[in-house]
């Protein structure tokens, strides 16, 4: 028999302890790094103050309406329904660019949703808390009162008019105007109502280097002083019932909903109804001299009470001259760009500004040439996406499902990349000046392509 010496028992228990409490730690460690990384933390944590961090809780059918859709809406308020259709907003989910970019691996979709869809009943699924408070790992559980006809609707009627009562839980619509006998329970806050554009226009946030929500909007116009609200100029004023005609109520100052900005709509049919909703250009070419050593040319911001362009980021106006000969051949161009420039890597930062403030002028001089130039024609471009920008779009279209990776294959010819907004022609020598209407450009910009 061979006694085992007990210092190799000792150390047999030393190892063996060694081993339990080394275990124990990866346990633990392993346990605390799931704890931590599985933990649900609540969105208002992670965004704090951050009104498009979540959607507008569910809204239960509105008395006298039923579900609070558009279409609903619709069935009474029909010229309302039928210029809202035809906005930016009731396009925001639809818009083919938004896709593409919705699709990109490294977008925070419910974040997106949040301004561009952003009802609850318009989302599938209720979103409890993120992960780790990491934006890219949202909990979500399905949403009950899911409708997936106000999914399609966008930035829908309810998104500013209605919700809910906190202490009879019922849905309201917020008016703007009173005195008025709907079927439907109503509450006056007109404040409200105009104050609703700031929640998703006036935000710059980064989240990551690649992503930057930038629009300024509402701090550019409490800076002009202006009394004027978003609504005065993007919902102009217009007599008449805020019904249908059956419904035999009064003409009243009601509001055209049609929202139109930049004249560059999300569709090509979109162009014929640009100036009947309200649109004008921001800018108007102030003066345009021409003399043997200099052309000068002034583009003032008279029409918006913030900077043009505003909004996102990649729009811009494109300012070019061309110079014809006798016979009417070109023999002279420049260009030049008014805008935001970005540099995206390695974060986001603006890098260049030449936008035009409210009421200010931009001028461009350009050193005219020898040739013997007759006459001038000078074009306003408002650039809403770059080609390089969609090809690229075209390019990654692999990230999207049906039907919207066909509609983003064939985008060059299904989304309007700009418009002209000012023509104008130069003769030098009777020094005479002409316009091209409005009404011609947009007949003109329905058949354009491409930036
Ligand atoms: C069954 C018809 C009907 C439907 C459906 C309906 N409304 Fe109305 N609404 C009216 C009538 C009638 C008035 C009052 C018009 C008047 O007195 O001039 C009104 C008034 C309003 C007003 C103005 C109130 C004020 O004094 O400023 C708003 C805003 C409004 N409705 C929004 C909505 C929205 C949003 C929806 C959909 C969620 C909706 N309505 C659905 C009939 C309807
Ligand atoms: C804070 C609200 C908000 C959030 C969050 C938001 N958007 Fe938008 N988005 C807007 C507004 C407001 C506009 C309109 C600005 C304009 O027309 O210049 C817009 C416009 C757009 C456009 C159209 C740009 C153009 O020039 O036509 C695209 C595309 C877009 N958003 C994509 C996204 C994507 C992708 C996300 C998520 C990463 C996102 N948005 C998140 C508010 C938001
Ligand atoms: C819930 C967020 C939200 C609110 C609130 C909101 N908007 Fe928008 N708005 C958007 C988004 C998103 C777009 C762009 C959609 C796109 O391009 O796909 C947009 C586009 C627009 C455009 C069109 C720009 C263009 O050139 O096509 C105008 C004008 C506009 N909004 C004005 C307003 C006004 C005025 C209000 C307040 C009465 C308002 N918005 C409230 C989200 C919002
Ligand atoms: C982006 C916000 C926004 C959206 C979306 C919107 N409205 Fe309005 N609406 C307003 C504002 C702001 C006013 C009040 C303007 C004022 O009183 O100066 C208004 C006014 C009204 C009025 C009162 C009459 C009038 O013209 O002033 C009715 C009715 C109405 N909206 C119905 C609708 C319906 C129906 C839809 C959807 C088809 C809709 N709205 C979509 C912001 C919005
Ligand atoms: C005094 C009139 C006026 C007021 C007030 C006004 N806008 Fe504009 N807005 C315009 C005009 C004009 C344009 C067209 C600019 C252009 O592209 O030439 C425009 C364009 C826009 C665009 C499209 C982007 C662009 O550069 O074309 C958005 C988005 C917009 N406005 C949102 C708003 C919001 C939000 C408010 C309130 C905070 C507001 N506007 C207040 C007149 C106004």
């Amino acid at each position: 028999m061979v006694s085992r010496p007990k210092t190799s028992v000792g150390n047999w228990k030393l190892k063996r302890n060694i081993y339990i409490s080394f275990f124990t730690l990866i346990v633990l460690g392993m346990g605390t790094f799931l704890y931590i990384n599985q933990r649900e933390v609540p969105i208002e944590q992670v965004f704090p103050g951050k009104i498009w961090s979540k959607p507008i809780a569910n809204l239960p059918d509105l008395k006298g309406v039923g579900a609070p859709t558009a279409k609903n809406c619709g069935n009474c308020h029909t010229e309302i329904y039928e210029e809202w259709q035809k906005s930016t907003h009731a396009n925001a989910l639809t818009d083919i660019q938004f896709q593409s970019e919705l699709a990109k691996p490294s977008s925070p979709k419910w974040i997106c949703l949040n301004c561009h869809i952003p009802v609850q009943n318009q989302r599938e699924t209720i979103i409890t808390g993120l992960k780790n408070g990491d934006y890219f790992r949202p909990v979500e559980i399905p949403n009950p009162d899911f409708n997936p006809d106000m999914k399609a609707e966008g930035v829908t009627c309810a998104t500013c008019h209605v919700r809910v009562d906190s202490q009879t839980k019922e849905s309201y619509v917020i008016g703007g105007t009173g005195g008025t006998s709907p079927p439907h329970p109503i509450k006056i806050d007109r404040k409200q109502l105009l104050n609703r554009c700031y929640d998703c226009h006036n935000e710059t946030y980064t989240l990551n280097e690649s992503l930057v929500c930038s629009f300024q909007t509402g701090s550019e116009l409490q800076a002009t002083h202006s009394n004027q609200t978003c609504s005065s100029c993007h919902q102009p004023e217009v007599r008449r019932s805020f019904v249908k005609a059956s419904l035999n109520k009064p003409v009243r100052t009601a509001h055209k909903h049609g929202f139109i900005g930049g004249g560059v709509p999300k569709r090509f049919d979109l162009y014929s109804d640009q100036i009947r909703l309200g649109y004008k250009p921001g800018i108007v070419l102030s003066a345009f001299k021409v003399q043997n050593d200099s052309i000068e040319i002034q583009i003032k911001n008279t029409n918006a009470d913030h900077h043009v362009t505003t909004g996102d980021p990649e729009r811009f106006y494109r300012l070019s001259i061309v110079g014809f000969d006798k016979i009417g051949k070109s023999i002279f161009q420049s260009e030049t760009t008014i805008g935001q420039e970005w540099s995206w890597s390695p974060a986001a930062k603006k890098v260049n500004d030449t936008r035009i403030p409210s009421g200010e002028i931009f001028v461009w001089k350009v050193k005219p040439t020898e040739l013997p130039v007759e006459s001038y024609k000078f074009q306003a471009v408002h650039v809403r996406l770059k080609n390089i920008t969609s090809n690229y779009m075209i390019q990654s279209s692999g990230y999207l499902t049906s039907p919207y990776k066909e509609k983003v294959e064939n985008m060059k010819d299904l989304y309007p990349h700009s418009s002209i907004v000012i023509e104008s022609s130069y003769q030098l020598k009777t020094k005479s000046r002409k316009d091209t209407t409005l009404e011609d450009l947009f007949k003109r910009n329905a058949e354009r392509k491409g930036e």
